[in-house]
């Protein structure tokens, strides 16, 4: 059942790029994106003035990502909330605002809990869910479906992956209805994204120089992940990969913000790992990765090929595709799980069952 992978995280990681073209050539015919089977019109899509994106854990984590793409390329408000937050405040919904739930199994009880207040506040609902006919599916009003397949292992990997394709898709689609951008500029998006799926391949392919590096480090006591705007996101869920199944502490942190208490934490030896996507805020970064290193941190960056300039401070680079700087997230996350998923194998953990977590969190 584990196809011959030693575990199923790894089974699922391999799994990406068949979940992300699944979840692509769901909604993609022709050349166009059809949202026919979501139940959203161009029209109540071309009257929306803000969202709010709600979820928990890695879900939460497509969401701050999304924030990033949906504000700069959609030109609409976003705020994303934890939904443990979220369901606790009382949150103003304006009025022609769309709340979004992100859930992989659709069970998760306080995303359930913040998709029935934003009903009760009158407001519509958009359920991105991989489980067919879960409880956030049946309860939302609009429900985009990803297409990762039953996922088994605790940590999630595929569904978080197609979480950003449908993310990507409905960033797409309203930026058109909004007249945000231009037909050319659809083509080009839709066609960069349909590479996604041979791109992730070609990550997993140099998997063993990220097992080589895992091994290694697998004694760290602490590890951080910088990085600033979309690169922070993606810093997020590969701190949160790396904690969950290897039980070190790791942290991710926005790189401006180090200087503001973070940075103290700094000693010889701590491993920090720099992300570097987004080419507008390389140096910004790189700067905040040369402070770090003449404090004796051992830096790992991940960029993108062509970037080699990142070997003039990082100890070991680690370069994916290149893409469409709104996707970098799809291709960036790969080495991120590897890495987790190689320091829990190093250390003889239980990579798919780590303790103290359950797959769907149906209690509060
Ligand atoms: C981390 C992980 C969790 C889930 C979170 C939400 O690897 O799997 O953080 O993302 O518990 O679960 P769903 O998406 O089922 O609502």
């Amino acid at each position: 059942e584990k196809g011959g992978f030693e575990h199923f995280m790894l089974k699922e990681i391999h799994e990406q790029p068949k979940a992300v073209k699944d979840t692509i050539n769901a909604y993609v015919k022709d050349g166009e994106i059809v949202f026919s089977q979501v139940g959203l019109s161009d029209e109540q899509l071309k009257n929306l003035e803000r969202i709010y994106i709600v979820a928990c854990g890695s879900a939460y984590h497509v969401g701050m990502s999304a924030k990033y793409i949906l504000e700069s390329l959609a030109d609409i408000p976003v705020e994303v909330d934890l939904a443990s937050e979220f369901r606790y405040r009382d949150p103003k919904l304006i009025e022609n605002s769309m709340v979004i739930v992100i859930s992989q199994s659709g069970e998760t009880a306080d995303s359930l809990a913040a998709l029935r207040l934003s009903k009760e506040k009158g407001r519509p609902v958009l359920g991105i869910v991989n489980v067919i006919g879960s409880s956030i599916a049946r309860e939302s009003d609009y429900v985009l479906y990803t297409y990762a397949g039953p996922e088994i292992s605790v940590a999630t990997t595929k569904a978080y992956s197609t979480q950003l394709v449908a993310m990507y898709l409905l960033t797409i689609q309203l930026a058109k209805v909004k007249d945000k951008i231009t037909e050319e500029r659809e083509a080009e998006l839709l066609t960069e994204m349909a590479t996604l799926p041979d791109k992730i391949q070609r990550v997993l392919e140099d998997k063993e120089r990220i097992q080589w590096f895992a091994s290694k480090y697998a004694n760290a006591k602490d590890i951080f992940f910088i990085g600033r705007g979309l690169d922070y996101a993606i810093s997020l869920e590969g701190s949160l990969k790396m904690k969950e199944i290897s039980y070190i502490h790791s942290e991710a942190y926005a790189a401006g913000e180090l200087k503001h208490g973070t940075i103290s934490l700094i000693e010889d030896g701590t491993l920090v790992v720099g992300v570097l996507t987004q080419q507008a805020l390389f140096e910004k970064t790189v700067s905040n990765l040369v402070e770090v290193k003449s404090r004796g941190a051992y830096l790992m960056g991940l960029t993108s090929y062509g970037n080699y300039a990142v070997e003039d401070t990082a100890d070991f680079s680690v370069y994916v595709p290149k893409t469409e700087q709104y996707f970098m997230n799809s291709l960036a996350i790969v080495p991120l799980q590897l890495m987790g998923y190689y320091v829990s194998v190093a250390k003889g953990l239980d990579v798919d069952k780590p303790r103290n977590l359950a797959k769907s969190v149906t209690v509060e």
